[in-house]
């Protein structure tokens, strides 16, 4: 994720990246958090899952200046 993040802000010049990981994924969300992610708020019903049932997720955005690179 590191090396993709390094690359889009890099090579591509993007200055804003967002990412959507379900609202219980604990273990993404510390991870984004690690590469400078912050939360932004809950999507709520936003994916729909195989038991039919909707899940919410967690909106989580890194501006460039953001990014911890090591
Ligand atoms: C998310 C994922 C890619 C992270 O894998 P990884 O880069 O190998 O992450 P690591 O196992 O090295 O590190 C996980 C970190 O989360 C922490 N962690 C593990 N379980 C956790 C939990 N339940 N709650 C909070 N943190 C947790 C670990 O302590 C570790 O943090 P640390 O480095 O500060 O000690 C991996 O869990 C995965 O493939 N999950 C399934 C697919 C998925 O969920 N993808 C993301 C979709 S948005």
């Amino acid at each position: 994720m590191r090396t993709l993040l390094a690359w889009l802000i890099d090579v591509r010049g993007h200055h804003r990246l967002t990412v959507d990981p379900a609202a219980t994924n604990a273990r993404a969300i510390h991870v984004y958090e690690k590469l400078g992610f912050r939360p932004v708020g809950v999507l709520r019903e936003y994916e729909h899952v195989a038991d039919g049932s909707w899940r919410d997720a967690l909106l989580m955005e890194l501006l460039a200046a953001d990014f911890v690179r090591t």
